[in-house]
């Protein structure tokens, strides 16, 4: 267990979450390729953001043209969103709302979207219960329109579950390789602090800055684990997985990146 002593245990609503989305320049030219690979397919696509979070991929999208809906649980992070919206005259639609909850908006049946993301780890890492997984993954697939792509990434699973006993023993080192990662700079970590039950891990978010740290339990899923909820929640559809945004399976990999299509 990493030692915590001198830092100050704040909840995960109040972390300072753009302390942990390193560098925009940095993680867009990563990305850049497979997602303006998707935008290009649509013209002024509705997109829908979820899990927006403060917002850093939600404005970078709306910069390029898209309209965006973002969704985030937590009422503070869509505040700050909004603010930041006005401040640079952007015209975000944010609201604060349950992504368990997006399937029964008649609203969102009515002016289905293009497409729908999920950056930073979010859907469906933060859902920890298999039924709710795939009923709004389901949801979620009922939002988008014909033709329309869904993508989310996740953590590399298969090193946080294969590597467990080697990452409890001493996570903050045997989790290294987060200072290369796409989503987190250099004055905040994350790291699996416990594991809990079916697949469920405990992770400490660290700011090194302010000296606050945060608890989260996420749902740690292998390549495996997330086709058997595509499978179970859609059946049999078209989709991709990227690592690291890339086509190629390298020795390792921070991400992998799920890209589902509606064929209808
Ligand atoms: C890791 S942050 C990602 C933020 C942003 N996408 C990024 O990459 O920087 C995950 C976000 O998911 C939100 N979240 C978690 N569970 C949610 C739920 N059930 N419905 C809506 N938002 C949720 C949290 O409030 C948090 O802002």
């Amino acid at each position: 267990m990493a030692d915590l002593s001198g830092y100050r245990k704040i909840s995960h609503a109040e972390l300072d979450i753009a302390a942990f989305d390193g560098d925009p320049a940095k993680r867009w030219a990563i990305m850049q390729e497979t997602v303006m690979s998707i935008l290009r397919r649509y013209e002024r696509p509705r997109v829908m953001d979820l899990a927006m979070g403060p917002g850093l991929d939600t404005f970078h999208l709306l910069e390029l043209g898209c309209e965006v809906v973002g969704i985030d649980l937590d009422g503070h992070t869509v505040d700050r969103a909004r603010r930041r919206a006005d401040e640079l005259g952007l015209p975000l639609d944010a609201r604060q709302m349950d992504w368990r909850d997006v399937a029964s908006l008649a609203e969102f049946h009515a002016h289905p979207f293009d497409i729908v993301v999920s950056f930073g780890n979010s859907f469906p890492a933060y859902l920890h219960d298999d039924a709710d997984r795939v009923r709004t993954l389901r949801g979620l697939w009922e939002e988008l329109a014909p033709s329309g792509t869904l993508l989310f990434d996740m953590r590399n699973g298969e090193h946080i579950l294969g590597e467990r006993s080697a990452i409890a023993a001493d996570p903050e080192h045997a989790f290294r390789f987060e200072r290369a990662s796409t989503y987190l700079g250099n004055r905040a970590m994350a790291y699996p602090g416990a594991y809990l039950d079916h697949n469920i891990v405990r992770f400490i978010a660290r700011n090194d800055v302010d000296q606050t740290y945060a608890e989260v339990d996420l749902w740690v899923a292998s390549r495996d684990d997330v086709a058997s909820l595509i499978h179970r929640a859609l059946g049999d559809v078209d989709y991709d997985t990227l690592m690291d945004y890339g086509p190629v399976h390298p020795g390792h990999y921070d991400f992998a990146q799920y890209i589902l299509r509606n064929p209808s």
